[in-house]
């Protein structure tokens, strides 16, 4: 004879099993498993049952709620997946896919990257400063002195504390002999400012790769000798290199850098890339009175300093009219650098 627990569970699993919907579903788990619920009233008889019969019955009621309570949850996970496989059928997976942008490195990155990996291969070491400088060693260290034009409001951005965004990366050359005895080699890419009339060929941030050589009898010829391998290797060997003598007052002797080349638009043009020379015996003796020691001793030390102008380099290579364009973050104008 079946019992009527039994009974009950049979009714249970037919219900939930032709159950057409989740709604159906619940109502069934409350009618056999909610508070009232069947399964639950014969929990609450229990208690009048004679003492023998209590521990077969006890069994028996514990295997039918475990055995209603996984129906109703197979039931339900069955509901959802077919919900969900119901929503995945109207995709058209034949359908083309979003595809991803494939990002690339701006021009004047790849210049800089171009730019270090030939002065690497020269042996020269990064070398880094902050853009926000004090007048020390943007100036008065480099052999510039209070009533030079360059350390103008005019031309230079000053903070209302005194302090100021670096007019060049020459301030690493001096950052770098704080810290650093001789011989040293380092180059520093970095970003630069001045207050200048914004147009094609200037901008009020630019970009500049400085050098700094120091050694025992470091000459002109080095420094020519360095930088005409530099430009060759980046506008190809049949570049011409001319030194100009000019004026800066941390190098004595000083010379501006240009270049000519066929490959290049306009190729019949000299055009000036560089500052650079040997640097000024001043310059050293400003550096041994910060490090309070005789470390670049003018006499036994010598050295070549130059700055490359990132922008115009890069103009140049990739015959870019105007360097505005580096800074619009125009994607048809970045496309064609990919
Ligand atoms: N700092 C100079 C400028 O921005 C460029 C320069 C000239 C750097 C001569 C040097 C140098 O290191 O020796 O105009």
């Amino acid at each position: 004879m079946t019992h009527p627990l039994e009974e009950l569970r049979e009714a249970a699993l037919r219900e939930i099993e032709s159950a057409p919907d989740e709604q159906a579903l619940e109502t069934a788990r409350i009618k056999f498993l909610g508070k009232n619920g069947s399964i639950s009233v014969w929990g609450e008889q229990m208690k009048s049952l004679p003492k023998e019969e209590k521990p077969v019955v006890g069994k028996l009621l514990n295997e039918v709620r475990i055995a209603v309570a996984s129906a109703l949850e197979s039931r339900i996970a069955r509901f959802r997946s077919e919900k969900e496989s119901a929503s995945l059928g109207k995709l058209d997976i034949s359908l083309p896919g979003t595809p991803h942008e494939i990002g690339a490195l701006h021009p004047l990155t790849q210049m800089w990257e171009r730019s270090i990996e030939i002065f690497r291969r020269m042996g020269f070491a990064l070398a880094d400063g902050p853009d926000i400088e004090d007048e020390w060693h943007c100036f008065d260290a480099l052999n510039t002195p209070p009533e030079h034009p360059a350390r103008s409001e005019q031309d230079t951005f000053y903070l209302p504390d005194g302090r100021l965004l670096r007019t060049h990366t020459s301030t690493v050359q001096i950052r770098t002999m704080e810290s650093t005895r001789p011989p040293i080699r380092v180059i520093a890419p970095g970003a630069a400012y001045r207050n200048e009339e914004i147009n094609a060929t200037h901008g009020a941030q630019f970009h500049q790769i400085e050098g700094l050589y120091v050694d025992e009898n470091v000459s002109v010829a080095d420094l020519k000798g360095a930088l005409e391998f530099f430009m060759r290797e980046l506008f190809g060997p049949e570049t011409e290199v001319e030194f100009r003598p000019h004026f800066f007052p941390f190098t004595e002797p000083s010379l501006e850098c240009y270049v000519k080349s066929k490959a290049l638009k306009g190729g019949e043009q000299w055009i000036e890339v560089a500052g650079s020379g040997v640097v000024h015996p001043a310059v050293f003796e400003q550096v041994n009175k910060a490090r309070g020691d005789n470390a670049y001793d003018p006499e036994k030390w010598s050295g070549y300093a130059f700055g490359l102008g990132m922008d115009r380099l890069a103009m140049i290579l990739f015959d870019i009219p105007d360097l505005r364009l580096f800074a619009q973050n125009d994607l048809r104008f970045l496309r064609q650098f990919a």
